[in-house]
């Protein structure tokens, strides 16, 4: 079977997510290799939204974290915790929304383009197993509504997938 995420254009923000998260519950099999599944995963996040100019994962390994499967521009491989955005979401463990990098004290730029930011945490059980991050070369282009949807996706994750 062909593997395809198929979301309507004219659907809202809120209705594109709800789309997206069913097919993405279908798409990803926890027979399937992690690598395979957040491949896809990363490449159907940056089918549905235009805003999104680079959608990859981070993985933990000590206090560093290393580039995982992502779709953009070719990006910085490894971040200490506590650094950057992907950095402070993994040693803070929550969710960070940036709507101007500039403004986000030590941040990274791997592409001189971004603009605003968002980086979800993604755990194993009780553990940081690395961060989901959302770049976009337009400010605020992530909101609650991205939030939500990004951590509810990245429970399904952990919990079925991981
Ligand atoms: N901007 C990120 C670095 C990773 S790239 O955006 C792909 C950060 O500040 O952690």
């Amino acid at each position: 079977m062909a593997e395809e995420i198929i979301i309507e254009k004219d659907l809202s923000l809120e209705e594109k997510y709800l789309s997206l998260s069913r097919q993405v519950k279908a798409l990803l099999k926890k027979d399937d290799k992690l690598i395979s599944n957040l491949s896809n995963f990363v490449a159907a996040l940056k089918q549905t939204f235009e805003k999104i100019s680079w959608a990859g994962f981070y993985f933990a390994e000590g206090d560093n974290l290393y580039l995982g499967p992502f779709q953009g521009k070719v990006a910085c491989t490894n971040i200490q915790f506590g650094k950057g955005v992907c950095g402070t979401a993994a040693k803070e463990r929550k969710t960070i929304i940036v709507d101007d990098v500039n403004k986000f004290p030590e941040h990274i730029f791997c592409d001189a383009d971004s603009r605003s930011e968002i980086v979800v945490p993604l755990f194993k059980k009780n553990d940081i197993y690395g961060v989901l991050d959302l770049d976009s070369t337009s400010f605020s282009a992530f909101n609650e509504t991205d939030k939500k949807y990004l951590e509810e996706m990245c429970i399904f994750i952990s919990e079925k997938i991981l």
